[in-house]
């Protein structure tokens, strides 16, 4: 290549996603190909696109559709990759190829690592490249990665989902569950460990039903393997499904002091007859159950959940019940979803959708009580003084640094200059906590 062709990806979606796109990146830079600073300035553009709802089809689309002026003046010089969740639904490669005909290269998610070769076979001959991979074609190791932070990153240890919520187009997109051995894992984050990571985020759609290949390792015993890295200071892991979740898992969190005090516990609904219907294998008491025995294991672990509103049948009653359920429990978070039709999900074919304004109405009761009980449990560290791992420049005007607590609070905070020197950004810092609000801690580092 004389001159560097340069790439930029925008990724819509989980963290899974996210990390899908920091693996297409360290491919590319690899390859020889640069990091372009904006979309705008970047030979070649990808969207690496999720379907979890209806608006991130519609971004997706809409973003996509402000790149064709652009194309037909540059033709061949300007190259438009699609990757991601979407492309693995034929009726959304069907639209691309009616609508948006001008896209250079579609694949999926179970070949993202074939961009490299995909470009190369667009470039020499000057074809379209379509690509979708119906299923995984096992688990591909060692690719690299390009690296938000410095010192933290993402693992993958699973990846796909048997649970088919009735909701959730996840299966669909991800194929079935299959897990990484703990070896190839284990060998990633000691490499990742010597690179300066501190802190390990381990991914999968549910990573309680993490089983190594043909052993008896399962996700506990994976955490204790993994806590034994030297300089490896917090393990977190995302995202968890109650119905799986052991007591084994539970006993970590006060045995092991490098898993962090916080627990990702999806919960969907409070009604037992929303939860049957949404195919989650648990009930409201069950539910509970878990709660009290993490509470019981672990007293300041800080909980956080995802809830769908408006699920079809979903009756005030039913609603009540996720209210008082929310309440009950108490949660430092929570991401909260009005349910939205995914076609090809057993729930989309229900004839008894709840209307969108009742859907609207019943969601922004559940926000108050979320952000009431989020401002209370951050009130409560006002006085305290907590370890902060430093992600970096903060974000907030009046503050020098952010990060984040072990219970995965966000900190803003200030640093006399004397500690300021040396610099903490990838470092964990003590900081004394002074204010607080619904989303953050504010503070100020003291050593
Ligand atoms: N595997 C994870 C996360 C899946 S997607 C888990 O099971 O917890 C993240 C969240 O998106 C889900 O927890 C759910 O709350 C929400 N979600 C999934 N499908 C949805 C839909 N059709 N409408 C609204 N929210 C949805
Ligand atoms: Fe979707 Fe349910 Fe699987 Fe989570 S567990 S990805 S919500 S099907
Ligand atoms: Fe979206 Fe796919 Fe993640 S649908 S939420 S990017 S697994």
């Amino acid at each position: 290549m004389t001159e560097k062709k340069t790439f930029h990806i925008t990724t819509f979606g989980c963290q899974m996603n996210e990390h899908d796109s920091e693996i297409m990146a360290g491919l590319l830079l690899k390859k020889g190909y640069a990091q372009a600073a904006s979309r705008e300035d970047a030979d070649i553009v990808i969207f690496n696109t999720c379907s979890i709802r209806e608006n991130a089809d519609k971004r997706f689309f809409g973003t996509l559709g402000q790149l064709k002026r652009r194309k037909m003046r540059e033709g061949d010089a300007f190259t438009v990759c699609v990757c991601g969740c979407m492309m693995q639904q034929q009726h959304i490669v069907d639209k691309l190829k009616a609508k948006y005909p001008w896209v250079d290269v579609v694949y999926g998610t179970h070949n993202l690592y074939r961009l490299p070769e995909l470009l190369d076979k667009l470039y020499q001959e000057k074809k379209k490249q379509l690509e979708v991979w119906p299923e995984a074609a096992g688990i591909v190791e060692d690719l690299p990665a390009q690296r938000l932070y410095a010192h933290k990153s993402f693992v993958n240890i699973m990846y796909g989902c048997n649970n088919f919520c009735s909701y959730c187009i996840v299966p669909y997109t991800r194929g079935r569950e299959r897990s990484r051995s703990p070896e190839d894992i284990v060998r990633e984050v000691r490499a990742l460990v010597r690179d300066g990571v501190r802190e390990i985020t381990l991914l999968g759609q549910n990573v309680n039903s993490y089983r190594a290949p043909g052993a008896e390792t399962d996700f506990t015993d994976l955490i204790y393997m993994l806590a034994e890295i030297e300089g490896l200071l917090r393990i977190r892991f995302m995202t968890s499904h109650p119905k799986d979740l052991s007591d084994k898992l539970i006993e970590a969190f006060s045995r092991c002091d490098k898993l962090c005090k916080h627990f990702h516990l999806p919960v969907q609904a409070g009604s037992d007859k929303v939860l049957r219907d949404m195919n989650r294998r648990y009930t409201q008491s069950s539910y509970l159950r878990l709660v009290d025995k993490l509470r019981a294991a672990c007293p300041d672990i800080s909980l956080s959940t995802d809830i769908i509103v408006g699920f079809p049948g979903e009756t005030e009653e039913d609603f009540a019940a996720t209210l008082a359920l929310a309440e009950r429990v108490g949660y430092d978070s929570a991401f909260t979803f009005l349910y939205s039709i995914r076609p090809g999900t057993p729930a989309a074919a229900r004839t008894d959708q709840v209307p969108e304004e009742v859907k609207h109405e019943r969601f922004n009761r559940l926000v108050d009580v979320i952000n009431k009980s989020a401002a209370a449990k951050n009130a409560a560290y006002v006085g305290r003084t907590v370890a902060v791992l430093t992600d970096g420049k903060s974000r907030s005007s009046d503050c020098a640094y952010e990060g984040r607590t072990d219970s995965f609070k966000l900190v803003n905070f200030t640093a006399p200059a004397d500690l300021a020197a040396c610099s903490p950004v990838g470092r964990i810092v003590r900081v004394k906590i002074t204010d607080a609000n619904t989303f953050s801690l504010k503070g100020e580092m003291v050593e």
